[in-house]
């Protein structure tokens, strides 16, 4: 069992993250490209559609869910820069496990990233695709919704559509949105009748195969392959094309802070302590676990890590900035959002967009409908750029098939084979599939990483205290800790379902690692041949 948990020394893994030459990566990150790397993963749906569930749940005192959850990610995210700065290899907290923990959790980690870096861009591209549908919408451009949806989605907008109908047919004095009319809806979806849904499919008018009716998520696909495709032609690139995103949806985010900072009406956020958290300390907590989709990428940044000029002093920069700036960013649209609207009618859809419009500033609306669009490519190319690293390290160590997962492309400088296979995964499982339970696997496994990363800051202060650490997480170990605490119960509130899909997909990758990575792990081999790592 013991070679279970061999590990990458220290020393092997600085030589490795010294190498040089054509068939390394290439070194041109500085720290505001690092910095725009980790604000172009974070902002995205998390706080352009998510937030209006979050408000709903926890009313004003959405603000301290953004806070609460914005403190699990800073422990975690002081525990990722020091590993970062200290291990400035491509494999983030694959690399760091690898290191402290041994080959098994950190194939586990390493497996478990794909949760969070590949299926996290299935999520994002099918919100893109939303987005898209809707930003067509405002020039009269309607696309048929079997081209717009996976098949199961496409099949419950077009029931909801006719279901609307239905409400109003039976009651015209029914106002849509009003707590009446979604009960009237409510109703007729609980027992849908042959007519509605014979109704459905018609409106659907998909194609069939063999009997039955596909759907495919078309812009999803698409976007997802060009975004691979820029990653593919290079990191200069992808770091420009990301630089001027960020630019624009941080505008955005601006925008909708100055301009609705105008339209608050302060009664909105309450008048005490009840009105403002209706739902007690319980309701930030739920709402916290919500909204924590919106944080996650943050730790992309330290998959760059060998393309960073200067990854010692650079990563923690760029981990702790983007970070720091992201929080601040949320919780302003916290304010703003519950308090131009009550909480009650916030929008689930797009929240921030529809509480422009009732405020009858559909110009704004489709500002912000653009900075949603632009948000969530990026947040599709950092978290694919991670994917690819990630593998990439993988493959380095002989874990997964280096001539495939670890080949850098003569010209471009990219490991190529690993970027369009992480790309071409995430667009068909985002064009294909219903993207809800997948989102909550990509918080699930990025939580699980985050707690590893904090355990193993402990651990190897323990065993290996005197090495040089350019970033020093400070207060250990009660930063870790705290970080173990608050990502570990935000995991147990995600819920039973939501572990049971951690645990088969870790089952299936521990048939992988048997099967193959256990026998070809470059760590094993040395061990075997006597000349210890
Ligand atoms: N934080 C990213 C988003 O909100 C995943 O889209």
């Amino acid at each position: 069992m013991a070679n279970l948990f061999a590990k990458k020394s220290m020393d092997v893994l600085k030589a490795e993250a010294a190498a040089e030459g054509a068939d390394t990566l290439e070194r041109v990150l500085g720290p505001v490209q690092l910095t725009a790397l980790g604000i172009g993963a974070v902002i995205g749906a998390g706080i352009f559609v998510l937030s209006g569930l979050g408000a709903q749940t926890a009313g004003p005192s959405l603000m301290l869910s953004f806070v609460l959850s914005g403190l699990g990610c800073a422990f975690a995210g002081l525990c990722y820069a020091e590993f970062a700065a200290m291990i400035p290899l491509a494999g983030s907290a694959y690399t760091y496990a690898y290191a402290t923990l041994g080959e098994l959790i950190a194939w586990i980690i390493g497996w478990d990233l794909t949760l969070e870096y590949a299926m996290g861009a299935s999520t994002v591209s099918s919100g893109w695709s939303n987005h898209f549908v809707e930003f067509l919408n405002i020039f009269g451009i309607h696309f048929p919704l079997w081209l717009a949806y996976d098949h199961w989605t496409g099949l419950k907008q077009a029931t909801d559509t006719v279901a609307r109908h239905m409400a109003v047919a039976a009651n015209p004095s029914l106002v849509p949105g009003t707590p009446a009319f979604g009960a009237a809806l409510d109703a007729i979806k609980a027992s849908p009748t042959p007519e509605l849904i014979s109704q459905a499919h018609a409106l659907l008018h998909a194609p069939t195969i063999g009997g039955v009716e596909i759907g495919f998520n078309l812009p999803a696909f698409i976007i997802a392959l060009l975004v691979t495709w820029v990653l593919v032609v290079g990191i200069k690139e992808s770091a420009k094309f990301n630089a001027s995103i960020v630019a624009l949806k941080v505008g955005v985010v601006l925008f909708v802070l100055a301009l609705g900072s105008h339209y608050v009406n302060k009664a909105n956020w309450g008048t005490d302590w009840a009105t403002f958290a209706p739902a007690g300390f319980g309701g930030i907590g739920l709402a916290a676990g919500l909204i924590f989709f919106s944080y996650i990428g943050f730790d992309a940044v330290s998959t760059t890590a060998q393309e960073a000029k200067n990854p010692q002093r650079d990563l923690p920069i760029g981990i702790i900035v983007s970070l720091s700036i992201c929080t601040l960013l949320y919780i302003g649209v916290a304010a703003v959002l519950t308090g131009m609207v009550p909480w009650r009618e916030v929008n689930i859809e797009a929240p921030i967009a529809r509480a422009f419009l009732d405020h009858n500033l559909g110009w704004a609306a489709n500002i912000i409908t653009v900075g949603a669009l632009a948000g969530l490519t990026s947040v599709m190319l950092v978290m694919l750029l991670g994917q690819s690293r990630v593998l990439y390290a993988m493959a380095a160590d002989g874990l997964l098939p280096k001539k495939f997962f670890g080949e850098i492309h003569p010209k471009f400088r990219t490991p190529w084979k690993a970027t369009i296979l992480a790309g071409f995964l995430a667009a068909i499982v985002g064009s294909v599939t219903p993207i809800d339970d997948i989102g909550k696997m990509v918080n699930i496994g990025t939580l699980l990483a985050f707690v590893i990363v904090c355990i193993s800051i402990i651990v190897l202060r323990y065993k290996d205290p005197t090495r040089d650490r350019p970033f020093r997480t400070p207060f250990v170990p009660l930063v870790p800790i705290l970080g173990i605490l608050f990502n570990g119960y935000m995991m147990y509130k995600l819920g039973i379902w939501n572990w049971v899909r951690l645990i088969v997909w870790l089952i299936i990758g521990l048939v992988v690692y048997f099967s193959y990575s256990r026998k070809n792990s470059r760590v094993q081999i040395r061990e075997s041949l006597g000349s210890g790592e």
